[in-house]
């Protein structure tokens, strides 16, 4: 049945990025409405908070912001919601499939003794607990003081992904944190602003003035999640670079890159707001530079060292890999070969020496799960002969 969850995968990836495109489509596009209206001077009602004109696609649009809540609630009033219900279902769809179901091989780390139920375990327990700490803390004094709940919120964020890295495959690790954030932003949602907007709309109809405080509190959450969206994206596009995951340090890469997505988000509300931030965008790209460097920089040279011939090569590559990397796969459960990669021949594993590296000799990320029980000696050789120019 791997076919099946193959492409029940490839869909559910498929809808999620297209509901993922709407979620984060209409949240930019709301802040940058809010941030981009003005005061209208002919403005006879007093009731607008400023207005904006617009053209797009062959159209006009004029948009008015109404300042706190409208007199009358308008026949039809729209809500935004199921793009984010719909991108956290799909997401944990796709953790089900991808990991959950197959713990065996993509969570449980290479070597370690872990079960399979108990990894898969793990992985769900981290999306509840992550939850269940951060609307403590949101719900606590503490959140209003942005600046200790910012630093505060990036060492848990630290934390879970050293302990995640520590229990669970990098890779699991890192989607996992990924998807604890993702249950925050989508859970904000459903549980503080739709719930805050209802509340506003039900005084309304009752002929009350709208109490603040539901507002506010939802403000907070939307603040939040504006600020969680591009460190979750990259999170989630790193999967597929296994540099990322795949290093000695990936938990700290990972916080890199969690620091540098939400710098560069706070120049964005900084700009946004008429402020001069601009210089804060080169800062971050030069410490994304950093990163790249110190975890992608330059790796001990093996000059002078003999280069192992593929004699040494072919025979290692046929017991690890060739498994699952064939035309016709004979590991139970892979259908075709992973990515379409072949190792059969001398040719093929010469032309995929470069992904090879990536994935057998600077991660240990393949063979996946090391189920094939390869040794580090073994990925010493295949670093040498890639270095040395894999010769046939
Ligand atoms: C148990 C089956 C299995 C074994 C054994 C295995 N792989 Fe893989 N390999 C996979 C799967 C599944 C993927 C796809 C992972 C994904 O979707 O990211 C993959 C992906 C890859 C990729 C990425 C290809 C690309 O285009 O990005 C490389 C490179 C790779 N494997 C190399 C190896 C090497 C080298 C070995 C042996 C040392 C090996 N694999 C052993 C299952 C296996």
């Amino acid at each position: 049945m791997a076919w099946l969850t193959d492409w029940l995968s490839l869909l559910a990836r498929w809808f999620h990025l297209i509901v993922g495109a709407g979620w984060i489509g209409t949240s930019f596009y709301f802040n940058w409405l809010n941030n981009n209206v003005r005061p209208v001077d002919d403005d006879e009602t007093g009731e607008l908070a400023g207005a904006l004109w617009s053209v797009h696609g062959g159209a006009f649009y004029q948009v008015r912001k109404i300042k706190g809540a409208p007199r009358a609630l308008p026949e039809t009033l729209h809500w935004f919601k199921w793009e984010a219900y719909l991108t956290w279902i799909s997401g944990v769809s796709l953790l089900l499939l991808v990991y959950w179901m197959q713990a065996g091989t993509s969570m449980v780390p290479p070597g370690s003794d872990l079960a399979p139920w108990a990894a898969a375990s793990i992985g769900v327990g981290s999306l509840a607990l992550g939850w269940v700490v951060y609307d403590l803390l949101c719900r606590s004094p503490l959140s209003r003081h942005p600046r200790v709940f910012a630093a505060l919120g990036f060492s848990l964020l630290c934390a879970a992904a050293w302990g995640l890295s520590e229990l669970l495959s990098p890779r699991a690790a890192y989607i996992h944190v990924g998807a604890m954030v993702g249950t925050m932003m989508a859970l904000n949602v459903f549980f503080v602003i739709i719930p805050g907007q209802k509340k506003m709309v039900d005084a309304l109809l009752a002929g009350r003035e709208p109490e603040i405080d539901a507002g506010a509190a939802g403000s907070l959450r939307s603040l939040h999640n504006n600020y969680f969206t591009l460190p979750v994206l990259f999170i989630m596009v790193s999967n597929h670079f296994p540099f990322t995951y795949g290093h000695t340090w990936g938990w700290a890469v990972l916080a890199g890159i969690a620091l540098l997505g939400s710098i560069a988000r706070h120049a964005f509300n900084l700009m946004d707001r008429g402020q001069d931030a601009r210089w804060i965008l080169p800062v971050a790209a030069l410490g994304m530079m950093g990163l790249a460097f110190v975890s992608h920089g330059p790796r001990p040279s093996v000059e002078g060292a003999e280069v192992p011939g593929f004699a040494e090569v072919g025979p290692i590559i046929e017991a690890r890999c060739v498994g699952c990397h064939a035309e016709t796969p004979t590991f139970e459960g892979i259908a075709a070969p992973p990515l379409g990669l072949l190792l059969e021949t001398p040719e093929q594993i010469r032309q995929a020496a470069p992904k090879i590296q990536a994935q057998a000799v600077d991660t240990q990320t393949m063979p996946l799960g090391n189920v094939t029980g390869m040794t580090d000696q073994e990925r010493a050789v295949l670093g040498a002969w890639i270095a040395g120019g894999a010769p046939l």
